[in-house]
């Protein structure tokens, strides 16, 4: 599986000051961010980022209309055999990559629809591609002349639509943007100088980053393509100081850490994967078994959620402007699975473990307050207050019988009630040699089809902290 792993950094976006173990916001003291990593590093992530836990990625443009992949333009330059055979036996010698941009129509394009099944779907935050390394922009680009959405294609300011509609109803929205453009003359021009001249980045990057954040205000800039220069020929540092200090989103944005080479923070991370496993745009080609099962993605999120991260779950759109019906099928699996079991993912929180030490198989979360501000990912601190301890399993035990060890110790010292989500009632369990037996009820009975998830509730004043967590 194509998987890769971005941390984020924990970034400040007002200020703050711990009293009384307790984190105070100190909004009208706020600093200014200096354009060095050291400082910018301090920004607090925005609290809706860690929250949310769940986004869609978006793979979406000019080499959705061959079908091969995302990378479809280079890997033709670069004569791979496959495609250089396709496009000698299917076009005309001469036949360019921009000739796919007229046939790129979104004739069936519907943003509303999009929303509609993100929504359902259970996702909080929507990512879209604005930009891959083609250079081609899905907004229009005051620096692409000819080269985006609005004036080849679909002739509509995708960004725009699908901001709207995903805003409409209520999920944030996000951008993708690639630093790097394969064969812009400029970047070109700048990588035959060793990076030593910054005629793209100021002439093109920098002014088209701006008009993306000013134009679309996104919740979140994903940028990519960074890794063949450093952050100063990016002038990372510059712009983020900017996008904190001064954009219409400083207090929102959340980036992620594709900002040249050498940056890596142990911070929130976000695990974005493809369910097509072979490729993040569409693919023409694509068989069903090439796609994740919902299982697979449950094991995605549950995995990365229990360790403190989110998952970008990716999609790649068809031509036309319709999301292929395999994906929506995965979609709408997910959401039905959320809608029972959403508590141990939402504004869920580490818990002291992350798998359990004697049936790997078990991944926990827990609810709790207060939100850790400085370091959402930490484990729960020994002033928290734990509503909810969630124990999520991956695999139907034999017999009905689940085995845990590291809830023992909590089951010991106090009464909990614990119950199957999606099914009532508190299940019997036995502690003996350190583990903790629980009986299951008859699988036949049990509503969820797959990844199952057991709640632990403190017996005692749990009406009370539930009237307070309100
Ligand atoms: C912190 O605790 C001190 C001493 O107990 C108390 O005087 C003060 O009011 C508390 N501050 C806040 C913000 O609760
Ligand atoms: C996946 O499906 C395709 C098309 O049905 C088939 O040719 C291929 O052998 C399958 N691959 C695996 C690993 O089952
Ligand atoms: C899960 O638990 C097993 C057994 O305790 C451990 O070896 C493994 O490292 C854990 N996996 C992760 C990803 O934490």
């Amino acid at each position: 599986m194509i998987s890769l792993f971005v941390f984020i950094y924990c970034l400040v976006s007002f200020c703050y000051g711990v009293e009384n173990n307790t984190i105070v916001i100190k909004s009208e003291q706020c600093k200014k961010f200096e354009p060095c990593w050291a400082n910018l590093d301090t920004r607090i992530l925005p609290q809706w980022y860690d929250e949310a836990k769940i986004g869609i990625f978006i793979h979406w443009g000019i080499y959705s209309v061959p079908g091969f992949s995302e990378w479809f333009w280079n890997n033709w330059k670069e004569k791979e055999i496959v495609i250089h055979k396709f496009m000698e036996n299917h076009y005309a010698p001469g036949f360019t990559y921009q000739d796919f941009a007229p046939m790129f129509k979104a004739e069936f394009f519907d943003p509303n629809k999009w929303a509609h099944l993100f929504i359902k779907a259970g996702v909080r935050y929507v990512v879209l591609t604005s930009k891959h390394h083609d250079g081609f922009c899905m907004f229009p680009s005051k620096r692409s002349f000819s080269w985006n959405s609005c004036e080849v294609g679909p002739k509509l300011d995708v960004v725009s639509e699908l901001s709207n509609a995903i805003k409409q109803v209520g999920l944030k929205f996000g951008v993708y943007h690639s630093l790097f453009e394969w064969f812009n003359p400029m970047y070109k021009e700048d990588k035959k100088n060793n990076f030593k001249t910054l005629y793209y980045p100021n002439m093109k990057l920098w002014p088209e980053l701006k008009q993306l954040v000013n134009d679309y205000k996104p919740s979140l800039l994903w940028a990519d393509g960074d890794w063949e220069a450093y952050d100063t020929y990016w002038r990372s540092t510059d712009f983020l100081a900017w996008l904190y200090n001064e954009s219409p989103v400083k207090d929102e944005i959340v980036v992620n850490d594709r900002w040249g080479k050498g940056k890596l923070q142990p911070h929130k991370w976000e695990n974005a994967f493809t369910v097509d496993k072979k490729s993040w745009g569409f693919r023409k080609t694509m068989n069903a078994n090439d796609t994740m099962t919902i299982e697979e993605i449950l094991q995605e999120i549950v995995t990365s959620v229990s360790c403190g991260g989110n998952v970008l779950i990716n999609v790649g759109p068809t031509q036309y402007g319709t999301i292929p019906p395999i994906f929506q099928d995965r979609l709408l699996k997910l959401g039905h699975w959320l809608d029972i079991n959403g508590k141990a993912i939402y504004n869920s929180s580490p818990w002291h473990h992350q798998n359990d030490s004697v049936n790997s198989d078990v991944w926990y979360t827990c609810q709790k307050t207060p939100y850790n501000v400085l370091n959402p990912t930490a484990k729960p601190l020994i002033t928290d207050t734990i509503f909810e301890i969630f124990a999520i399993f991956l695999t139907w035990p034999v017999s009905n019988r689940l085995i845990l060890k590291d809830v023992t110790g909590y089951i010991q010292t106090s009464s909990y009630e614990i119950e199957l989500l999606g099914n009532d009632g508190d299940l019997w369990r036995e502690i003996k040699n350190g583990l903790t037996y629980i009986k299951l009820p008859d699988k036949a009975t049990v509503l969820v089809e797959y990844t199952w998830v057991l709640r632990f509730t403190p017996k005692y004043k749990t009406s009370e902290l539930r009237k307070n967590k309100t």
